[in-house]
């Protein structure tokens, strides 16, 4: 039996910055993974280049049932902290629109440096390595049966992640670890991930496929200003999986396809420079043919803009201003970004991590009940969450 005083289960963004920090407090740190590399979905974030945190991290950007829950790691772990990490380590960035910050090559310069921040720490890393049981008694910690054998340590730090994409690694079995040791989970499911329509909508929608359109989307108060994309499923796009991160199924959301430009007084000027042309034909000049076509009655594209009446011209703007869908369902963890939902943060220290009921046992990273919006976020939090429990585990 390999005694260690931290043991890590996730050798993701969260598992390795925890393990880099504990492991430069003096603490002796086993990092273990099922997958065959550590960090694969830091590989695959922002398209390869890693959106690794954004200059504008507020509470307000994530999703929570305890809304507070961030507040602390997200002050003492800032952009500013990672951005050190990585002009030390002298890896190019960038930044793009809404204070994103990208790499200017590639992730892998970001797990590298991690691995290396572990290495140079002295915390061990094991991969291919399968948790079969964990057993916590008071006395001796936790003691993991695994596929390598049998590892006790005194504190034990779960960073599973969650659900989203499993030909990447991902696993249930840290909400099964919190629910072993009576820690509450809200239900998980997929979040920054693209909209399945209604058949019916379906059949309408899909001649659209790859037309994307700066929109307005909203739910219930929440609205986000990005691009909308068609996809031959549904919608997609980042305003879409934006809003995806607040969609209860069966919930409506609602698309301004203008919004720089109220239709009422578009159409007020054009009736008086070409009354005979036919709506859909001025509606094409702000917007694309093929939308305008799918997003309008045809009768109604086809009538000339002398003939618009108050109820044709009220009809309009709920089409452009105020398009709503029920989406039918979204795609899933197969292409989700994140997972929403988790381990109950009231049941978790915002300033260790550590359960307020099981002494020694830690959460962090996505596998709790925390999500990011789009832009960095997710990874923010993630880098955050691990520094801060390094600094107690
Ligand atoms: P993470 O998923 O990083 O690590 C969990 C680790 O636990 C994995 O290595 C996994 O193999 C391991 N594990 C799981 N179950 C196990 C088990 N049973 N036994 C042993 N090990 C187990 N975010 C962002 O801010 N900017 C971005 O650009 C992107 N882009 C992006 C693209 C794509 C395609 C995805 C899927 C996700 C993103 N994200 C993102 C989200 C971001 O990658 C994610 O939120 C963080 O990686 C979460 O970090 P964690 O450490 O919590 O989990």
């Amino acid at each position: 039996m390999q005694k260690y005083d931290v043991i890590i289960i996730g050798a993701g963004a969260s598992g390795l910055m925890c393990a880099a920090a504990a492991a430069r407090r003096g603490r002796k740190v086993l990092v273990c993974d099922q997958a065959d590399q550590a960090g694969k979905k830091i590989l695959v974030s922002g398209g390869g280049r890693c959106n690794f945190t954004n200059l504008d991290v507020r509470a307000v950007h994530y999703i929570s049932h305890n809304p507070h829950f961030v507040k602390s790691a997200i002050k003492r772990f800032t952009p500013w902290d990672f951005i050190d990490l990585l002009e030390r380590h002298q890896i190019p960035w960038h930044e793009r629109a809404h204070g994103q910050l990208f790499c200017n090559e590639s992730a892998k310069a970001i797990v590298d440096m991690l691995l290396q921040e572990c290495r140079q720490a002295g915390a061990t890393l094991q991969l291919k390595t399968t948790i079969e049981s964990v057993v916590h008694d008071t006395a001796s910690g936790f003691t993991l049966r695994t596929s390598r054998g049998e590892y006790r340590c005194e504190a034990l730090v779960v960073a599973t992640g969650g659900l989203s994409i499993p030909t990447l690694g991902a696993s249930p079995l840290g909400y099964r670890l919190a629910q072993q040791f009576e820690i509450a989970v809200y239900p998980p499911s997929a979040g920054l991930v693209p909209f399945t329509v209604q058949p019916v909508d379906k059949q309408n929608l899909a001649p659209l496929s790859g037309i994307a359109i700066e929109a307005v989307v909203s739910i219930d108060g929440v609205a986000f200003q990005e691009n909308v994309l068609f996809t031959h499923r549904g919608l997609s796009g980042p305003a879409i999986l934006q809003l995806s991160n607040y969609w209860q199924p069966g919930q409506k959301i609602t698309i301004d396809w203008l919004p720089h430009h109220p239709i009422a007084s578009l159409l007020e000027n054009a009736r008086h420079v070409h009354p005979k042309q036919q709506l859909k034909t001025m509606l094409a000049q702000h917007l694309p043919a093929r939308v305008v076509t799918a997003l309008l009655p045809a009768t109604l594209g086809d009538t000339p803009l002398a003939q618009l009446g108050k109820a044709h011209i009220e009809s309009v703007t709920q089409c452009i201003h105020c398009w709503n869908i029920i989406p039918n369902g979204t795609e899933g963890y197969r292409t989700a970004e994140v997972t929403r939902g988790g381990v109950d943060c009231d049941a978790i220290s915002s300033k260790t991590f550590e359960s307020k009921t099981v002494a020694g046992l830690y959460f962090v990273g996505e596998v709790l009940d925390v999500t990011g919006w789009l832009g960095g976020y997710n990874l923010h939090w993630a880098w955050a969450s691990g520094w801060c429990a390094g600094q107690y585990a």
